[in-house]
């Protein structure tokens, strides 16, 4: 039943109605893609833009039509009838404009409200994902590139998840490499007895790497002890893989700080894993002649590109590639994902790129990077701070990620405090507002951008109550449910009995841009642009903005359908933050 599989997504829905059209109007030509979009114009609110593409087509080969608004006037007239449409015209070179009906839009509505937000969540076609997204370094800093990627690698998860998506949460942090030697080297000089080694005793880890790295450039005795370490951790002597554990322990308990703070969960797989299984696939790959020699070290050439990926260095050892490659090979073929997504910053786009086309070269993946299995590189660009440069708390110092979230949190329950707030709620609600608040506003500010785009860390922006910001969506949200509550009705009751109707303009309007949800998720989750759903979120409170200044609800006539109207934007609203990984509140 194509009307229940598309049930939010009016987009879907109009298409299915223009290709029984197009298939009525020109049957010669065999699978037209319907080209259905919004409108921005005041024709419709809809248009189907085939006529002048499929008139290039027929031209000369049939006498039927005269040109491309022709096209269009049979494409109308043979539109399958639909409740969904109040009435149709063809404009200019062709264009078919459709306005909906506005009942059967706030039938829609209202069936939404009922039945659950989840009956739009988008429908895409796999079964499993793969999200690599955080994924820091241990024993180094968790710096803004990895808080850029947890924060835009969670809401990317989320969305598939909506979608019924089954997501593999992956943290493949960077556990295994030639730094672990030194550093299990100077662990040992600095705690003999190194089981007596925890977190305090180590302090900061990314101190301790300075230490042991400055005695490992100034000592070649030492160097040689590291290098040594190297081989025995990757042999599987007990003693190194202990040590090696705690180090991993110490900085994992640092991550998770943030994780917890961010409400981001993640399964760690970190690159250690991956390695028993690298022999194996670079013996596959050079089976079927992939791997080739190239000044001492083994490499796999790529079509169009003038370095090649580098599988074993010279010296025999794996690198970050020979890791990614296998991790790729698992997750095609041990854990069948559909769809494995890299979220990093842009600087890695050329590895993914040149480990992508391996594995089509392999025949992992298909020749043609759109169909599935699919991998698919998030890349995103740098934290600036005020002064234009990358982002920095202390000149030289690194920022820390908790401090970042803290001083957020802390700001905003300052501007709480401010306005009153330490008197009316008790200390959890102003503790529990103020989190919402910062943190929301650190992820938001991350992700209104398209993600390419270099973004400039900036809390008097991010915790502005005007603007384009967290803050002002989540008091728009808060104002929504005072509204409710103060009518003293019982929404739930309402939902039953009443009957919601969209009258006026602004309420058409608004009901229309709710309706959109399903096909901007969509929209977000397939090209992986978290941006799309900040923009329409933003748009929805500002539609609802106009409806509640040009409509009255609260005493009015119409004061139950607003009401039914008010519920349906504060619940989109909220699936939105939910999606944007944002904690609503439902006061201010
Ligand atoms: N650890 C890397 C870094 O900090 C990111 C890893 C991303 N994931 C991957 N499969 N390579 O830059």
């Amino acid at each position: 039943n194509m009307s229940e599989e598309n049930s939010g997504n009016l987009k879907k829905q109009l298409s299915k109605l223009f290709e029984a059209s197009l298939r009525e109007t020109v049957p010669s030509v065999l699978d037209v893609e319907p080209l259905v979009a919004a409108c921005t114009a005041k024709f419709g609110d809809y248009q189907c833009n085939n006529a002048m593409s499929l008139w290039s087509k027929i031209k000369g080969k049939t006498t039927d039509f005269k040109g491309p608004p022709a096209v269009g006037q049979a494409i109308m007239r043979n539109l399958p009838s639909s409740e969904m449409i109040e009435s149709c015209s063809v404009a200019g070179p062709g264009f078919v404009n459709v306005v909906l009906s506005k009942t059967w839009l706030a039938e829609k509505i209202q069936k939404m409200l009922i039945d659950g937000i989840d009956t739009w969540a988008p429908k895409i076609s796999i079964n499993r994902a793969v999200v690599d997204f955080s994924s820091p370094n241990i024993a180094k800093e968790m710096h803004v590139g990895h808080l850029r990627s947890t924060i835009i690698g969670d809401t990317l998860a989320r969305m598939l998840e909506f979608s019924k998506v089954d997501v593999l949460r992956r943290n493949h942090v960077g556990d295994w490499g030639t730094q672990f030697g030194m550093l299990i080297e100077f662990l040992f000089e600095k705690f003999p007895n190194f089981k007596d080694v925890n977190e305090t005793a180590v302090g900061d880890l990314q101190a301790f790497y300075k230490a042991s790295k400055q005695r490992f450039d100034a000592d070649p005795a030492f160097k040689e002890k590291a290098q040594k370490a190297v081989v025995r951790l990757q042999g599987g002597e007990p003693k190194y893989r202990q040590a090696w554990a705690q180090i991993c322990d110490i900085s994992r308990k640092e991550f998770d700080k943030v994780y917890q703070r961010l409400g981001v969960h993640l399964e760690e797989k970190g690159e250690s894993f991956y390695n028993p299984f690298i022999p194996g696939v670079l013996e596959g790959l050079s089976n079927q002649g992939l791997v080739e020699e190239s000044e001492g070290a083994r490499v796999i050439f790529i079509e169009g590109i003038n370095i090649p990926l580098i599988v074993v260095k010279s010296d025999g050892g794996y690198n970050y590639a020979s890791t990614d490659l296998t991790a790729l090979w698992y997750r095609l073929n041990e854990e069948k994902a559909d769809w494995i997504i890299y979220v990093t910053d842009v600087g890695q786009q050329q590895h993914f790129d040149m480990v992508f086309k391996a594995a089509k070269r392999a025949g992992w993946l298909p020749a043609n990077g759109s169909m599935f299995p699919k991998a698919s590189h998030v890349g995103f660009g740098l934290v600036l701070g005020d002064d234009g440069k990358r982002f920095r708390t202390r000149a030289s110092d690194v920022v820390r990620l908790v401090d970042l979230l803290d001083e957020a949190k802390t700001r905003s329950k300052a501007a709480l405090v401010e306005r009153g707030k330490a008197e009316e709620w008790t200390e959890e609600e102003l503790e529990q507002t103020a989190e919402a608040i910062g943190y929301g506003a650190i992820k938001y500010a991350d992700l209104k951008n398209n993600r390419l785009t270099n973004y400039t860390f900036s809390y008097d922006q991010m915790l502005n109550d005007k603007g384009n910001t967290a803050v002002y969506l989540l008091y728009a949200h808060a104002r929504i449910c005072s509204i409710i509550r103060k009518s003293g009705k019982d929404v739930e009751e309402l939902k039953k009995t009443g009957v919601l109707v969209l009258g006026h303009p602004d309420e058409r309007a608004l009901g229309l841009h709710l309706l959109q949800f399903a096909e901007t998720v969509e929209e977000a989750c397939t090209n992986l642009l978290p941006n799309v759903l900040c923009e329409y979120l933003y748009n929805l409170s500002e539609y609802f903005t106009k409806f509640y200044s040009n409509c009255q609800v609260v005493g009015s006539a119409e004061e139950t359908s607003r009401l039914l109207l008010c519920e349906a934007t504060a619940v989109v609203m909220r699936k939105c933050f939910f999606l944007l990984g944002i904690v609503p509140v439902y006061k201010i």
